[in-house]
This record gives structure tokens, C-alpha cells and sequence, in this order.
């Protein structure tokens, strides 16, 4: 197991070497997305929950986040834009990939990596329930509050971060890092190009 001291791990390794300081070791990952599971999971006795990952950024969190869910669910993935290539959220929201199942009557669960401005999940949210879904409770792992332009909050949210760019454990700069084991902040002079 990569960093459970926080510290960035020794090597030649170009992805650890771009990394300014590690935010959440692997551990911390775990223990905290468990206890969030937990909590959402009191919610859906008896239920059977559909459980949508918006992809890419949310996969690894999703993996683990339903691994310690008790109530029989079911999968499926959405693949939205709102990024460019670059650090800030613009422009308006596209649907790559839809749903395979149809949400109405369902309770939904989403499931994201990272809340910024909010446009993403505010459109989903509306979106879902404008196709009938019967509840849509939103579980992210990031929250970076002091970012926030649209009127949406997280149901179950991991961590609280800065307005920081962040990496690592799904979470990308330009489609690269999201294999990291934890999440770091990146250093600036990867994405000023210095
Ligand atoms: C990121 C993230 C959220 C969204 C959050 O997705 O996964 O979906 O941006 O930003 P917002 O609150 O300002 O809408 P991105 O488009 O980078 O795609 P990815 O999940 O494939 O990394």
C-alpha cells in the first residue's frame, strides 16, 4: 500500500513526482468512504436502490463506496462533460453516455467524485427526477464549497477541500493521474506549463 503516512512515495515515478502534497492517504480513503456507506445504506432498507456513477472520475470511488452497501442494488453510468482539457468548469453540460435503465419509480443514487460549481450534479439531479425518478440522493467523495455557482448540495459528502486542483484515486489533470492511490494536490507548474 502506496503512502499511508502522507508521505509522496520516493522514485522516478513521473505521476507520484507531479504530486505538490498528498490530502487523503489510501487509509484515510477507506475508512472514511465506509463510514459514509454506512450512513447512506441506513436508507434503503427494503429497497432496491439504482446506483449511477458518473464517469470517469467517480469509478474508483464507486467501486468501493458499493462494496459496503447491504441492500440489493443495481449499476449503471453516465458519462457527462463540463471540463475541457483545462482547470476550469465551463460551458454547458453534455450526455456522452446515458442511462441503460429506465429511473422512473426507481430511487436513484448518485454518485460522484468531485462537487465544484455544482452545474454537473444540478443538471443530473434535474434531470432524473424530470424522468420520473421517485428520490435522487447525491454522494460525492470532494466538496469544494468555496466553488459553488448553482443552488445544489451533496447528500453524503466525504471530505471538504480548498479550491485546490486535485488528483489521484479517479480524479484527473488532462485524463492522466487517476490511477494514483490517494489524492494529492497537483503541482502548479504542471498545468502553468513552467
Ligand atoms: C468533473 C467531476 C464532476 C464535475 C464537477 O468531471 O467528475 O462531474 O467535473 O464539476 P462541476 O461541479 O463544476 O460541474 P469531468 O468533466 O472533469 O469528467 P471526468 O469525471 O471524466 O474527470
Amino acid at each position: 500500500m502506496f503512502s499511508t503516512n502522507g508521505l509522496i512515495p520516493s522514485g522516478s515515478d513521473d505521476m507520484h513526482k507531479d504530486c505538490e502534497r498528498i490530502i487523503f492517504t489510501e487509509q484515510q480513503l477507506k475508512s472514511r468512504i465506509k463510514e459514509v456507506a454506512e450512513q447512506v445504506d441506513q436508507l434503503y432498507k427494503g429497497k432496491r436502490p439504482l446506483v449511477v456513477g458518473i464517469l470517469k472520475g467517480s469509478i474508483i470511488f464507486y467501486a468501493d463506496f458499493i462494496r459496503h452497501l447491504t441492500a440489493p442494488v443495481e449499476l449503471d453510468f453516465m458519462v457527462v462533460s463540463s471540463y475541457g482539457s483545462g482547470t476550469v468548469s465551463s460551458g454547458k453540460l453534455k450526455i456522452k453516455k446515458d442511462l441503460d435503465n429506465d429511473v422512473k419509480g426507481r430511487d436513484v443514487i448518485i454518485v460522484e467524485d468531485i462537487i465544484d460549481s455544482g452545474f454537473t450534479l444540478a443538471n443530473l439531479k434535474a434531470l432524473l427526477l424530470e424522468r420520473g425518478a421517485s428520490s435522487v440522493v447525491i454522494v460525492t467523495l470532494l466538496n469544494k464549497q468555496e466553488r459553488r455557482e448553482y443552488d445544489i448540495k451533496s447528500d453524503f459528502n466525504c471530505f471538504d477541500i480548498g479550491d485546490e486542483f486535485v488528483i489521484g484515486y479517479g480524479l484527473d489533470y488532462d485524463e492522466q493521474y487517476r490511477s494514483l492511490p490517494y489524492i494529492a494536490v497537483l503541482k502548479a507548474s504542471v498545468y502553468s506549463g513552467e
